[in-house]
């Protein structure tokens, strides 16, 4: 094995396949958004807080700065067809989770709703944001989490089962049914 240098440009698709989240917000007038993103990490246990990376032109920039929450929601394989249109550029205002024919349902601690086909949703509110080169690094609290029943297996997500979507880059996704285990 031997090393090629590549553009340095290249280096989110080398850190990839990267978990992929829709995330829901809405606008002061109450109109829901929902949008993939896979620039995305848990940044603290206590409290609990989770980022993701934005561009400033998306909706769901525009709408988590004006209401400041958020749903952060895990698709899985069924869904994969409908994350891609909730991805799709669309005016503001309209809704991608109708849109791709997904089910919205009432969050418990925030107003943006969450979708009834996503294994789990993560509710946050704002804690910080700060702009990173191109992108925006929004960092959420947490405040509540809701699991699919049976999701879980001795506390972990069952990925097997429930066989969560990651993405390589473009359209391109990954969808293990391996899993290793660090001895
Ligand atoms: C799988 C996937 C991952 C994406 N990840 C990001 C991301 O991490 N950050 C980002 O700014 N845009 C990302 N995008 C692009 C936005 O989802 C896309 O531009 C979308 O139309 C934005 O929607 P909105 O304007 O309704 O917020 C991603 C798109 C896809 C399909």
């Amino acid at each position: 094995m031997s090393f090629e240098e590549i553009g340095i440009d290249n280096a989110y698709r080398v850190l990839a396949p990267r978990p992929t989240i829709i995330v829901t917000s809405i606008n002061k007038k109450g109109e829901v958004n929902a949008a993939p993103f896979s620039f995305t990490m848990p940044v603290s246990m206590n409290p609990p807080l989770i980022a993701f990376a934005s561009v400033k032109t998306h909706d769901t920039y525009k709408n988590i700065i004006e209401t400041e929450e958020f749903v952060i929601n895990i698709p899985n394989e069924d869904i994969l067809k409908e994350l891609w249109i909730t991805g799709e550029k669309f005016p503001y205002g309209v809704n991608e989770i109708e849109k791709a024919s997904l089910t919205q349902i009432d969050s418990k601690k925030v107003q943006p709703p969450k979708i009834e086909e996503c294994i789990a949703a993560i509710e946050c509110k704002v804690h910080w944001i700060k702009g990173a080169g191109d992108h925006d690094v929004i960092v959420g609290e947490v405040l509540q989490v809701s699991v699919q029943e049976d999701s879980l297996k001795d506390g972990l997500l069952d990925v097997e089962k429930i066989r969560p979507v990651l993405h390589l880059g473009g359209v391109n996704f990954v969808v293990g049914d391996h899993l290793r285990k660090v001895e």
